[in-house]
This record gives C-alpha cells, sequence and structure tokens, in this order.
C-alpha cells in the first residue's frame, strides 16, 4: 500500500535531480521507511481559554456519545461533533504542515488524533471560511482523482454523514454552528521529504466556521481512513511545544518515530472492547496522585464500551469521568484549603482559586498519572494549573469533568515526546524540550 518518492531506480536519479529543481523545493527523508513533518501552534494557542473549554466541552458530548453507542456508533456518528467543534473554533490546536497535489501545495491542517478523515478546502468553494493558504485546486493538480462511491475509502466513510450520488462520493457535516461539505477524492500527499500517491482526503467545497488559521485537518487516528493507516507507517511519534513564541517542533512517521532515553514510559495501547475500529487511542490510566494522596481513581470500559480514557490532540484540556473527576477535585480543593476559591463558571471551568492577582505564588500539589504497566507521568504545573482571564487574577484546574470517556487533551501533552506504536501496541512518552528533537 505504501509507495515512496525514494523507490526511484538510480537511473532515473539524475533526471530526477533536473526535475526537481523546476519544481518547489522538496527534500526527501534519509530513509524510505521514515520521514519527518512538522507542527506548529495555532497562532493564537492557547488564546481565549474559555472558548477553548466551549470547544473542548462539545467535543466531548458528541465524543461520549459515540463511544457510549459502541458498534452502534463507531463508524456512525462518532466523528461528527468532533469535526463540528474543530470547524466551528480552533482555537487551543496544534497544526501539522502538509503538502497536496502535483504541484504540491502546502497547507496547515489541525493534528487530530481523535479523528481519521483528513480534509481541506477545495477549488471552487462556493462558502469558506479564510484560511492562510491558497486554496487547493484538483483542476490544477495533474494527480488528482474523485473517488467513486464504491470505492473502500468512500465506504470507509461514516454513513451518518455520506451522500453517494453522481458527483461520486460527496460527504455533508451540517451543524449548528460550523459545517463542511464536499466529496472524497484521491491525489498525492507530502509530508516532510516524503510523498504518497492516492491518499484518499475530503475535498470540501462548502465550510463555515473559523478554523483559528489551519486549512483542514488532518486525521491521525486509527481507522481505515486515517492518514497513518493510508501510509502504513505503523508508528508515529510528535511533541507539542509550550512556548509562547510558539516555533516548529516535529511529527516523526515509520523509522524516525521511536522515543528513547532512560526517562521513557510506556504504557498498552488498549483497543474499545465494543467498537474495535474506532479512531481513538485508549490507554489504562490506572490511578492519580495528588499531593501526597493516592486517589483509587478507575476509568474502566462500560458493557456497551463507554468510559475509558484516549490521548487526543485535537481536545486542548484534559477531561476525566465524572467519579474519578470528583476525587481529583476534592483532593486539590483539601490541599489547597487556604487558598480563596472562586467561581469557575465565567470562564468555563470548574475548579478555581483566586490568589494570582495579590502576585502570591500559589502553591499547587502536585498531579501524577499512573498507567497500567508501571508507566508514571509526573505532569508539569502549567499543564494541569494556569491563570484564565486576562488580568491573571483567576487560576483554575485545567482538568474538568465529563461524563463517559476520558481524554487526555493537547496541553497536557506538551513537552513531552509521546510515541503512539501501533504495531507494538504501545504508547510511550518522555518528557523532553521538543526543540531538540
Ligand atoms: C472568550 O470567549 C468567551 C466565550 O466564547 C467570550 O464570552 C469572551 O468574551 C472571550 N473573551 C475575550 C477576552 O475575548
Ligand atoms: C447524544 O445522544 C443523544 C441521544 O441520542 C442526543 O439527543 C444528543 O443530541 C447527542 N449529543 C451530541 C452532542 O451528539
Ligand atoms: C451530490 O451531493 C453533493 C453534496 O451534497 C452536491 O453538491 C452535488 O450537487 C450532488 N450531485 C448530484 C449529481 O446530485
Ligand atoms: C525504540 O527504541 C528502543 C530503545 O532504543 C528500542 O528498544 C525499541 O525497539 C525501539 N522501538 C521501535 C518500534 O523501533
Ligand atoms: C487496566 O489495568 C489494570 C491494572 O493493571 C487491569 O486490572 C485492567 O484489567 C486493565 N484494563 C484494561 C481494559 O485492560
Amino acid at each position: 500500500m505504501m509507495s515512496h518518492d525514494m523507490a526511484c531506480k538510480p537511473a532515473l536519479l539524475t533526471l530526477a535531480a533536473v526535475v526537481i529543481s523546476l519544481l518547489p523545493p522538496v527534500t526527501f527523508a534519509t530513509s524510505p521507511l521514515g520521514f519527518r513533518a512538522t507542527i506548529t501552534r495555532a497562532p493564537q494557542y492557547p488564546g481565549n481559554y474559555s472558548a477553548a473549554a466551549r470547544r473542548d466541552g462539545r467535543r466531548l458530548a458528541s465524543l461520549s456519545n459515540a463511544t457510549a453507542g459502541g458498534a452502534r456508533t463507531s463508524t456512525g456518528s462518532s466523528s461528527r461533533g468532533l469535526l463540528q467543534a474543530l470547524v466551528e473554533n480552533g482555537v487551543g490546536a496544534y497544526h501539522m504542515i502538509l503538502s497536496i497535489g502535483t504541484p504540491p501545495l502546502a497547507f496547515p491542517a489541525i493534528l487530530d488524533t481523535g479523528s481519521d478523515l483528513t480534509w481541506t478546502q477545495c477549488a471552487p468553494c462556493t462558502a469558506c471560511f479564510a484560511q492562510p493558504t491558497p486554496l487547493y485546486d484538483p483542476a490544477a493538480s495533474s494527480t488528482f482523482s474523485s473517488l467513486p462511491c464504491a470505492s473502500p475509502p468512500c465506504q470507509a466513510l461514516p454513513s451518518a454523514f455520506r451522500a453517494c450520488n453522481a458527483t461520486g462520493c460527496a460527504y455533508d457535516y451540517r451543524y449548528t454552528v460550523g459545517f463542511t461539505a464536499g466529496y472524497l477524492a484521491a491525489d498525492t500527499i507530502a509530508l516532510g521529504g516524503a510523498s504518497f500517491p492516492g491518499i484518499a482526503f475530503g475535498c470540501s467545497t462548502a465550510s463555515g466556521g473559523d478554523m483559528d488559521s489551519a486549512s483542514g485537518i488532518v486525521g491521525l487516528g486509527r481507522g481505515t481512513l486515517s492518514l497513518v493507516s493510508q501510509l502504513g507507517v505503523g508508528r508515529f511519534s510528535y511533541c507539542l511545544r509550550s512556548d509562547a513564541d510558539a516555533g516548529a517542533s516535529p511529527i516523526l512517521f515509520g523509522s524516525l518515530a521511536n522515543v528513547t532515553g532512560g526517562k521513557v514510559q510506556s504504557t498498552p495501547l488498549l483497543q474499545n472492547p465494543v467498537a474495535r475500529r474506532g479512531p481513538y487511542y485508549y490507554v489504562n490510566l490506572t490511578g492519580i496522585t495528588v499531593g501526597a494522596t493516592d486517589l483509587p481513581v478507575a476509568f474502566g470500559f462500560t458493557a456497551s464500551g463507554a468510559g475509558g480514557v484516549i490521548v487526543d490532540s485535537g481536545t486542548t484540556f484534559t477531561y476525566l469521568a465524572d467519579a474519578g473527576y470528583a476525587m481529583v477535585r476534592q483532593a486539590f480543593l483539601s490541599q489547597m484549603a487556604d487558598v480563596q476559591t472562586v467561581s469557575g463558571a465565567p470562564y468555563d471551568f470548574d475548579l478555581c482559586f483566586a490568589a494570582v492577582a495579590a502576585g502570591a505564588d500559589v502553591p499547587v500539589p502536585r498531579l501524577v498519572l499512573r498507567f497500567a504497566g508501571g508507566a508514571e507521568y509526573a505532569v508539569p504545573r502549567r499543564s494541569y494549573f494556569d491563570a484564565v482571564d486576562e488580568r491573571g487574577s483567576v487560576a483554575c484546574l485545567l482538568v474538568l469533568p465529563t461524563r463517559g470517556v476520558s481524554v487526555i487533551g493537547n496541553v497536557m501533552q506538551m513537552d513531552l515526546h509521546v510515541f503512539y506504536d501501533l504495531d507494538g501496541g504501545a504508547f510511550s512518552f518522555a518528557p523532553v524540550d521538543c526543540a531538540t528533537l
């Protein structure tokens, strides 16, 4: 399934070099099986914390619905709300740079390990949100093809928004605020130095919302339509930078993806027992420590496939199922009893404190997540506790309650090299300065 420019026969290399000099600069990966692309932060990240929390809320509501529905919705409505939330408002996201077509057109897309379909806006576009790069024009790409309804990628599209007609494999996601509609197509996609022909993607010809300077979404989930599955690489890793200047950091695929060193922690990747083909990366969160208190939390699956914990780059903050969240909340409250609490409601957060304005360095208990297999993550303070208002007078726990599936979002993944080893069935991570990778 995987094809690659590095497969060029040696005899063609001289010719290739001449041709390449006429095209936009393309550098080749050092290994045909490994390649490296670039991640940047949305320009306003995390911007308005409140807006990001609201967006998360909508994404989570539908995500829980989808996973709780198990098999019925695993390929049905599961991605609907996730995409809705991203189209509606792209704040709080990270972007990956990829190129599409021949000649290649580079664009930033929201990095989403919680959905499968990669899509961008296509010309001619009847209604488009503003994007930072020119629209991809199928007519201008010599390698473009639309996909018929009977094609496997079209059949893999969630039936809830697939609408096959004479035009081909149309999709139509309509929501209260954001929407995107178009058709499934295939073209060459290039990441870093590597390029891959015939990758199925969504060509959106009508969309509404605000993607905060992204031109689409890149779906890195576990389902058959995801870019990871289509590339057939079996593993990838990335690093999300926390620094305000939002410099670039890498996402590594195939043989280049790994996390090494003495501090590497690993835990098995789980499958949802009911919805086996869904896009989500489940891990087994077996315990949480707040300060010196080990909490007896449990986030197992229910018989219907609800519950569990996923790692999701498309969600900003972290969300724990109600019972576990209540224990975490109580532990912070009792260990911060001398800090005045304030209502988090005006900021769309839950547990908030008022002490930052006075310049006091609020003492905050440490937070450690423990996973099956012995992996532990001592979360850096900025990834779970921060000021949420412009004046910096209110600081909140960046962990919120949810129903159903729990989600480790991108703030809690910052400054970690995270490694999704699909072939090996493991999720690994290690603290690192992303700029050094
Ligand atoms: C932040 O977003 C919330 C909800 O979207 C909005 O009510 C508020 O005015 C925004 N604050 C700023 C400073 O933009
Ligand atoms: C969740 O499912 C319920 C019942 O099917 C439905 O009414 C509700 O709109 C769904 N919520 C979301 C956010 O999809
Ligand atoms: C097929 O569906 C798409 C999306 O709804 C629509 O834009 C297009 O006009 C339809 N084509 C035909 C032939 O009905
Ligand atoms: C990743 O690196 C470790 C340590 O060097 C090695 O043991 C492991 O086999 C590597 N994993 C993969 C998937 O290459
Ligand atoms: C999660 O880990 C715990 C402790 O090792 C184990 O008892 C439990 O069965 C695991 N859950 C799943 C779904 O694998």
